[in-house]
């Protein structure tokens, strides 16, 4: 999978890309991150990319021809599935849009900044909206780090096989349900004790008690999630 993201503070994602999982991905030539500076594509030579807004008020919108020209350039060397811009009035991100993305071959993400992107941007060659929450921040190089994330472990090959079948809010039984409890050594901590059903090594009891963690969990804290 090919993810392009075009930012104004391009310095703000390579960290991320840099470590963990998201760097073995690239290692394994399973994910290819490229990130753009907007400014590459400035409308002067002072690497202007934003204007103030018609209609008068605070804050700047970032400027439709340089983010055009960069999605034109791109366009031109490959097809891409979706053209996606952060933003907090999109469809909030949540597991089954990390899978569906998981599942594209190429994606752009643009990452507004100041008041947002011009709207003709959006209207014009944004495929699809997203929103990490209902809160507002300062760009979107968060959001796309974040979506980045979650749409690279499920790729085939990034994880252990199985490891991400169990996770919260994957579909189980026609059911999206929170994570049964971990635990690891030792077996007793500070007079704690391990649950012995998981001790025992009978793979049956072992599944049954997980599944009653995850729907109590589930029926605590999102109680919603079994509503649906
Ligand atoms: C200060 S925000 C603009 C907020 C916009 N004026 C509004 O009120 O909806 C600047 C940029 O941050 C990104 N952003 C902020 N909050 C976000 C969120 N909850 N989800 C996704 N992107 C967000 C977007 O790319 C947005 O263009």
């Amino acid at each position: 999978m090919r993810i392009d993201i075009i930012s104004v503070l391009p310095e703000l994602l390579q960290s991320p890309m840099q470590h963990s999982i998201m760097k073995r991905a690239q290692e394994k030539k399973l994910l290819e991150v490229q990130i753009h500076n907007l400014r590459q594509w400035a409308v002067n030579e002072y690497g202007q990319v934003d204007d103030y807004q018609y209609g008068g008020g605070a804050g700047m919108v970032m400027m439709c021809q340089p983010l055009a020209k960069v999605i034109e350039q791109l366009s031109a060397e490959r097809k891409y599935d979706e053209v996606i811009y952060l933003t907090p009035d999109g469809e909030m991100l949540d597991q089954k849009i990390a899978n569906t993305l998981s599942l594209k071959e190429n994606i752009i993400m643009i990452c507004g900044h100041y008041k947002g992107i011009d709207e003709r941007i959006r209207e014009h060659f944004v495929t699809k909206e997203i929103s990490i929450g209902d809160f507002v921040l300062t760009g979107g190089e968060i959001p796309a780090m974040l979506i980045t994330d979650a749409v690279t472990r499920l790729l085939p090959g990034v994880i252990t096989e199985g490891a991400t079948e169990d996770e919260s809010f994957s579909e189980r039984d026609g059911q999206s349900l929170l994570e049964y409890p971990h635990y690891t050594k030792p077996r007793i901590y500070e007079n704690h004790e391990v649950p012995q059903v998981l001790l025992n090594g009978d793979h049956k009891k072992i599944a049954e008690w997980r599944k009653e963690q995850a729907i109590k969990i589930t029926k605590k804290v999102r109680p919603d999630l079994l509503n649906h």
